[in-house]
């Protein structure tokens, strides 16, 4: 078969200990945190997003990311990331030697002032301090726009406000910037638009898609996504996770799912499936739900 246009490697970010567990209700303790992320790099994860430094009382469940870090039996190939909205968060991941921070902002306004409490202009401002002192530290800085699809308060966002947004996280220093339809409304044709649009200020190369999957598009948004020349995803194990600030936002696309089209494309992400699913079944068990995976389900359905 050809498939034209698509990249032979793709590398996967993979968010669930951070997306994935904040929007849980159910409390998740540091060890079995450290362990599904343990798991994940033993499945062949390369890149995890393990904790976030925000305030507890607005994300209760990224409370123990400290003992979380400080727990973590490390693997040399994998980066172990975490989330740094501002200078304390920043302070707090360099403490535990997270390997990479990430901050994150948002192409609309409401959004931003109800997920971060400022408006964009003042984000950019609080994250210049965090990316200075992460360059002084030899520390790489991510950066997400939220929101690039839609937003749960302003509705529709122009690709052109993503992109001015993006270039303005890549100019401040961030050497990768996540595109995130945090409240899973894009589809293949607004994708196309929109990452037109961003390619257009930042090198294509330099960007990587984080979709939610609230209306079933993921799988094909990304598909959409490679074809456009991207070559990063991100994607959570079981399909866990949610914005608490995104109202009727669900979970991000399954890490076990983009696998499965990976490997039918014969695209490499040098992730065992095997593995990650034991991973997914792990957490899933833990929280005593299904994972929101058809993948995993298949499997274990198989197994059973
Ligand atoms: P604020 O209230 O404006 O901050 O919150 P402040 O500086 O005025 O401080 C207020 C209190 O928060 C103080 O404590 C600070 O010490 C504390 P108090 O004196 O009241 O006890 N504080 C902190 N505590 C721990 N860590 C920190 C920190 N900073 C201040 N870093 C802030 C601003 C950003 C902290 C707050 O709004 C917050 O924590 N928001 C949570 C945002 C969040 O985690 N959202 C989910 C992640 S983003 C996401 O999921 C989208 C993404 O996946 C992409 C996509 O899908 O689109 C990335
Ligand atoms: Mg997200």
């Amino acid at each position: 078969m050809n498939h034209a246009n698509l990249p032979k490697k793709v590398k996967i970010v993979e968010v669930g200990p951070r997306d994935g567990l904040q929007n849980e209700s159910t409390p998740i303790s540091a060890g079995d945190k450290v362990s599904l992320i343990e798991q994940l790099a033993d499945a062949g994860v390369t890149y995890i997003e393990s904790g976030s430094f925000v305030s507890p009382k607005w994300v209760p469940q990224m409370a123990t990311s400290t003992d979380v870090f400080n727990q973590l039996k490390r693997k040399e190939n994998v980066t172990y990331a975490a989330l740094t909205p501002n200078m304390k968060g920043f302070e707090a991941a360099i403490a535990v030697n997270a390997d990479e921070v990430a901050i994150f902002g948002a192409a609309s306004e409401a959004f931003s002032k109800k997920n971060i409490n400022c408006s964009i202009d003042e984000s950019l401002e609080r994250f210049k301090p965090v990316v200075d002192a992460a360059q002084k530290a030899g520390i790489k800085v991510r950066g997400y726009v939220s929101c690039v699809l839609g937003c749960p308060y302003d509705g529709f966002i122009e690709p052109e406000q993503v992109a001015i947004v993006a270039e303005k996280l890549f100019k401040l220093g961030c050497y990768e910037i996540s595109l995130g339809d945090t409240i899973g409304v894009g589809n293949a044709a607004s994708v196309q638009k929109m990452l037109q649009a961003v390619s257009a200020r930042v090198p294509t190369d330099k960007l990587a898609v984080h979709f939610h999957d609230t209306y079933g598009q993921a799988l094909t948004n990304i598909y959409t996504a490679l074809q456009s020349g991207v070559m990063v995803v991100d994607s959570a194990i079981a399909g866990l996770g949610g914005c608490p600030y995104a109202m009727g936002a669900s979970g991000n696309v399954a890490t076990e799912d983009v696998v499965y089209l990976l490997n039918g494309l014969e695209i490499e992400s040098g992730i065992d499936l095997d593995k990650l699913l034991k991973a997914g079944w792990f957490i899933s068990d833990k929280l005593n739900k299904k994972p929101v995976s058809k993948v995993s389900n298949a499997y274990r359905a198989k197994l059973s």
